[in-house]
This record gives C-alpha cells, structure tokens and sequence, in this order.
C-alpha cells in the first residue's frame, strides 16, 4: 500500500526475514585467535566501539572526535576511560583540516566519522597526523560507502566499526561490530576479546529474535501510517525508543550475525536503490549550493540526505505536517559535548550546522514521488535556503 507517512529511516528490515527458525540454532560467535576472526558483533556499536579503546593500552590516552556526532561515541570514549578532543566540522560535514591541524599534538586516537554516508579521506587524514596516531573509522553510517573505486569504508583506518541498529543501515534493529586491520595497534584485543560475554541463554536469543520481528511488524507501511509513527511523534523521546544509554557489552546474539550474512546480497539492492533516490532528490532540488557535496556521488551509500537552511524549525515543520519525517541530526551535539568536556565556541562551523541541518529520507521504501514532494516544498520554500 502507498506510504502515507514517510518514516526518517528505513526501521527495521521486511519481517519475514526474522521469521527464519533456524536463526536459533546457530552457536554463539566464537572466542578463538582474534586474528583469525574478521569481524566482531556486539550488541550495538557504541559497545564495539568501548572495546576497541580498551583494546589499545591500559594507559590515560586522548581521542579526537567530531563534536557532530552521536553522544553514544562520547559516552563510549569517556567509559573507556579516556578524555575527549572536540574537532570541527567543515561546510561539507567533513573533519575540518585546519582545527584538525592546529590540534595534531594533542591527541593519541582520532575517531574519523563518514557522516550520512560520506566518505572521509583517510590518507589526507593520514598525512596529517602522522602514523603514530590510531585511526579508528566510525563507519555507522556508511556501511558500503565507497572511499575510493576499490575501497569500501572501514579499509584504511587501524580498525573499524559499524551499526547495525534501528535506525542504521543495515537495519537489522540490534548490533554493531568492528573490524581490525591493523592488530599492532590493539595489543590488548585477544586478551579483552577472551573476557567478551556471550549469550548462552537460548530463552535471550529467542526473546530479542520475537522483539525485533514485532517491531518489524510495526513498521509495515499500514501500521507505521495509522499506529507507529502516532507513537513515534508522541512518546518515543519519553520511553527512549533507540534506547541511546545502553552499553550492554556481550556478543551480539548468534541471530543478528547470521542475518547479516545471509543477507549481504539484500543489502546491495537496498543501497543501489537509496542512492538512486539519493541522486533523483539531488536534480530535483533547485539550490545545489544547499547540499553539503563534494565527492562522487556513487561513492555515497544514500544513508540519508543532509541538506543546509536557514529556517530548519519552520522547513522540517512543514515537511512534518506533509507526512515526511525529516531529521536534526546531533541538532544536540553541543550541548552534550559540554558534559564531556567540550568549552562553547571552539567549533564554531559545527554550532551553526546544528542550527541549519535537515536530513532527508532517501531510503528503499522512499518512492519517486515523495521525493517530488519533498522537492516541491523544499524548492517552494527557497526563502529558507
Ligand atoms: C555517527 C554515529 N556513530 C555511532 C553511533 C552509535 O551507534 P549505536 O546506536 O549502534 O551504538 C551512532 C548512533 O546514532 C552514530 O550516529
């Protein structure tokens, strides 16, 4: 049926990809040499990425990260026990290079994110802050981001991690996992990896499969139009609908890892689909100067479709009220970046984003024309751009 509504993300895969029994039997991911596992699963990213931190050295170290970013990230920094350097922003969404060069020294780790699915130059990134330092890619976003012709995202940093949760791409509704390539750097990761939890529980496994599917359910076009989104727009900040202060450090149940390997080929079409909508709205959009580009737009997976405006309140409350549900994203990030240390003022471009930011649908179940739409009351508002 045609969505009336359209959600901010793709919630949650088709629910008869939970409805596969076998996914029970599968034994939990197992606990051998790390070097011999390639990717990690956990219950969410924000705990791959608290891994990962404990994972370098038992020393006070300092990590660099874009203020423009989850809280999660910085939770996750300061559990790991370890301070925070704010980094800028650029116009693009990108890591500013001169705050990152003017704060060079002061960091071990830097966190490089490929915000909304665009790729960060890790080599540039390389060069400037010397081989020395760790180069952790948050790839939450980014999942089959292209960095270059060859290279998905998460190759070029000393290690990776991604999201699989809700509101991610793959939305397979729990999860996260990492992704070493450079074992020097993490000296502690066989003996942290050996002390990882995981779920014997079958009764737990079963329980969060039967949760995600009912979520699944929720978020069919009939139901998400009439009943969620009702909930969504009223109650989910109330009840914590993405549940952002967990940190639930056990393997991610055996389920969510076979569902994301048996369906990489799904995940493919959903990407190449995004990106086509992500294309489309860019020719039907008049302002070109408002979208933060400045890369091959193949290269983008079509994660979300950021664009800049004076008058974001008033924009996303007329999208809103047409049934498209657009987002702020990290419209909060100074705010919790001051309780991790952040002092107000020192990234000034990132302050001004959180205030013009709106980011777009683009996902699979995004049709042609909401995409018109969505042009059509963003071009009629030009007054805004
Ligand atoms: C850029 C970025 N990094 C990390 C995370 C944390 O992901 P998770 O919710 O799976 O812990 C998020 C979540 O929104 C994010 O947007």
């Amino acid at each position: 049926m045609f969505r009336k509504i359209v959600p901010r993300f793709n919630y949650l895969l088709d629910p008869f990809i939970y409805l596969n029994f076998k996914y029970l039997f599968y034994p939990n991911q197992k606990k051998g040499v790390a070097s011999a596992t390639d990717k990690i699963f956990f219950y969410n990213a924000r705990s791959a990425l608290k891994f990962l931190l404990e994972s370098i050295s038992v020393k006070r170290a300092v990590v660099a990260v874009q203020l423009y970013t989850c809280e999660t990230v910085f939770h996750a920094i300061s559990l790991a026990g370890y301070s925070i350097v704010f980094i800028d922003i650029d116009q693009n969404l990108k890591l500013n290079r001169n705050d990152l060069v003017a704060k060079k020294n002061s960091f071990d780790i830097l966190i490089v994110t490929h915000t909304f699915g665009f790729p960060e130059d890790i080599d540039e990134i390389r060069k400037i802050v010397g081989n020395e330092v760790i180069i952790i890619e948050d790839c939450c976003h980014s999942y089959l981001t292209k960095v270059s012709n060859n290279y998905d995202s998460g190759c070029q940093g000393d290690a990776a991690f991604f999201s699989l949760g809700v509101a991610k791409f793959p939305p397979i509704g729990i999860g996260g996992y990492i992704k070493v390539n450079n074992f020097k750097k993490f000296l502690l990761y066989n003996e942290k990896y050996l002390q990882l939890k995981t779920h014997t529980n079958k009764l737990l496994n079963f329980t969060s499969l039967i949760i995600i599917h009912v979520k699944s359910i929720l978020f069919l076009n009939l139901i998400y139009n009439y009943i969620t989104s009702i909930f969504i727009m009223h109650f989910a900040k109330k009840v914590g609908f993405t549940n952002k202060g967990s940190f639930y450090q056990y393997l991610a149940p055996p389920w969510v890892v076979e569902i994301f390997k048996a369906n990489t080929n799904l995940f493919a079409d959903m990407r190449v689909k995004q990106t086509k909508n992500f294309k489309m709205l860019y020719d039907l959009i008049n302002c070109k100067s408002i979208i933060p580009l400045n890369c091959d737009i193949n290269n983008v997976n079509g994660y979300l479709f950021p664009i800049i405006v004076h008058g974001q309140e008033e924009l996303a409350a007329e999208l809103r009220k047409t049934g498209y549900h657009v987002g702020m994203h990290f419209q909060n990030c100074v705010s919790w970046g001051l309780r991790y240390g952040y002092v107000e003022g020192s990234c000034p471009v990132t302050e001004d984003i959180t205030k013009m930011i709106l980011t777009l649908p683009v996902h699979p179940r995004v049709l042609n024309i909401h995409l018109s739409n969505m042009a059509a009351i963003i071009n009629l508002n030009e007054i805004y751009l």
